[in-house]
């Protein structure tokens, strides 16, 4: 439609009957018109109708009422108003997690780090956040109400303590840069858990894997870690695929292959189902 017919009040009211007697409305995009002109009213891309249509009829409703947190992609510390520290997470695992979530049914709320962006058409609940910080509190806020969460962000481990208020200029010598600790979320997290709800932690680790996820298995109270290693071909940031080992609170150890990151998330997902209908 040309946005003039998408936006007409006779449009409107046929489109509220129609969601209102139960049907659902698969969200037009904006972008150049028929008419040449630039607008709301295109029709969804074939693959946003598909993922919905699939979603929709899906035989895989293990979370239909359940409400499901997940933290994706890397956090930026702000030095001053052009600079910051950040990492190399393309919010990819996260972002496979929680459609594969969605096609399953589960309210998602996806806290998303910068450069992620919520996929189009899926029933995500999308909230962008920026710094440690500010994904900490939203978090925190979220937790409560959540059935399950899954911290899948790499969450800057430290912040500067003095963010200029304008650009740094360049001196003689060098810049020091004092750093502070950010507060950790799985950790608190695993604080405020009740005996109903489910946490999933992930562990990027370069050396000692298994020994340090298992540690922060258990340091974070996490229901699972989720072990990747950055020694493993094509697995980590910025790959389409990844190859994870999950440890659980009873001692077990499973490792997977490399697949893509699709795979994985399914992969953990049914992992999670099989626990928490143990
Ligand atoms: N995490 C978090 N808040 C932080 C740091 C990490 O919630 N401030 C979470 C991550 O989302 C992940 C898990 O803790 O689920 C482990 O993150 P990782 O970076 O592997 O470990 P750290 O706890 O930061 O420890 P270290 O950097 O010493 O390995």
């Amino acid at each position: 439609m040309d946005a003039d017919m998408w936006t007409h009040s006779a449009t409107r009211h046929n489109l509220n009957c129609l969601q209102a007697a139960g049907n659902r409305l698969i969200p037009v995009e904006a972008g150049e018109l028929a008419s040449g002109l630039e607008g709301e009213g295109r029709m969804a891309q074939p693959e946003a109708i598909h993922r919905l249509v699939t979603e929709h009829f899906s035989s895989h409703t293990g979370f239909a009422g359940k409400k499901v947190l997940i933290s994706a992609g890397p956090t930026f510390e702000p030095l001053d108003p052009v600079r910051f520290i950040g990492n190399r997470s393309s919010g990819k695992m996260g972002l496979a997690l929680a459609r594969e979530m969605a096609r399953r049914s589960a309210a998602v709320v996806l806290v998303a780090g910068p450069g992620v962006q919520a996929p189009a058409g899926q029933a995500i609940d999308c909230i962008p956040v920026s710094t440690a910080a500010e994904m900490y509190k939203t978090c925190v806020e979220q937790f409560p109400s959540a059935d399950l969460a899954i911290m899948a962000a790499a969450v800057a481990d430290y912040s500067p303590v003095h963010v200029a208020p304008q650009k740094i200029k360049k001196k003689e010598g060098r810049l020091l840069i004092e750093l502070e600790k950010t507060k950790d979320i799985l950790k608190e997290l695993g604080r405020m858990k009740t005996g109903q709800q489910f946490l999933v932690g992930f562990a990027l680790e370069t050396n000692n894997e298994e020994a340090f996820a298992k540690e922060k298995l258990l340091a974070k109270n996490a229901d699972l870690m989720v072990l990747n290693s950055l020694n493993d071909a094509g697995a980590g940031f910025g790959y389409d695929s990844n190859q994870v080992t999950i440890f659980d609170r009873d001692g077990r150890k499973t490792t997977y292959s490399l697949k893509s990151k699709e795979a994985v998330a399914a992969d953990i997902i049914d992992y999670i189902h099989d626990k928490i209908n143990q």
